[in-house]
């Protein structure tokens, strides 16, 4: 099966002799299309140090991460940033929604910042499937609790490689953490979207395809949830039925 996403003895090393930290150290893995994977672990075990290099956000110490079969760090910086923008959604635990701007002008920024023309069918689509529908024209402050929804609907929105997400559900309480997990794995697995989410949850874990376990940098566990991939989403992937067709790489 296609890999959309692959490291290879990916390092990150902060400060120098006794003060160094090895944030990461020798991670190999890698995530199949429309794969939802969990990373878990204990705080300063490397997992957003991990999200960062895996979306290009920082550059390793050493080793590599091919997106798309494309080594990202064997670009330069602009083509790094052009690559992580029409390549990777980012979902952060504090959203990032810009508040001047409504819930559709926010969904829709990144793909006018790209100077491409929106997709409204797919768009709403992926509003819809977010219920926000009727959310279209608040500002983000005036939603009670579902800023997260339009910080996924805005990372889906460009049709990225890859969604990664770190403690998307971080700053919301138990029931609202799961009505947005359950969001996120049904848009997943509608739009043929691979996931790589961190989280602290155990409980949320579950939800996800595999379980990556990492410790002092190390990957120390991985745990298959779901053997059997429906055949429907199998043919999606196939077709890549929703993906941009002919995407320039940068
Ligand atoms: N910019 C930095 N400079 C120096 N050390 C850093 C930097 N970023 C992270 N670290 C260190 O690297 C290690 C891994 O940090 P990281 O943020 O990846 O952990 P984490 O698993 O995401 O933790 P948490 O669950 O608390 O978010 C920690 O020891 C942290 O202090
Ligand atoms: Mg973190």
């Amino acid at each position: 099966m296609a890999k959309v996403l692959r490291t290879e003895n990916l390092k990150k090393y902060y400060g120098e002799a006794e003060s160094q930290v090895r944030a990461l150290d020798g991670v190999d893995f890698s995530v199949e299309q429309g794969e939802f994977v969990a990373v878990v672990g204990t705080s300063g075990s490397g997992k957003s140090t991990l999200l960062h290099m895996l979306g290009g956000l920082d550059r390793p110490t050493s080793g590599k991460v091919w997106v798309d079969d494309k080594d990202i760090f064997g670009l330069k910086d602009d083509a790094l940033c052009i690559f992580r923008r029409r390549k990777i959604g980012f979902v952060f635990q504090n959203y990032n929604l810009v508040p001047v701007l409504n819930v559709y002008e926010n969904i829709v920024l990144p793909i006018e910042l790209d100077g491409n023309t929106v997709d409204q069918f797919y768009v709403q689509e992926v509003i819809q499937a977010l219920g926000l529908e009727s959310k279209c024209d608040s500002l983000p402050s005036q939603l009670s609790g579902g800023q997260q929804r339009v910080a996924i609907a805005r990372a889906l929105a460009t049709k990225p490689a890859i969604l990664l997400a770190d403690e998307p559900t971080g700053n919301l309480d138990s029931a609202t953490s799961q009505d947005v997990l359950g969001l996120m794995k049904m848009t997943g697995e509608r739009f043929s979207q691979t996931i790589v989410m961190i989280t602290h949850d155990e409980e949320l874990a579950q939800l996800s395809d595999r379980i990556i376990r990492i410790e002092d940098g190390k990957i120390k566990g991985t745990k298959n949830r779901n053997h059997d991939i429906p055949e429907e989403r199998m043919k999606d992937r196939k077709t890549g039925s929703r993906r941009k067709g002919g995407e320039a790489d940068a």
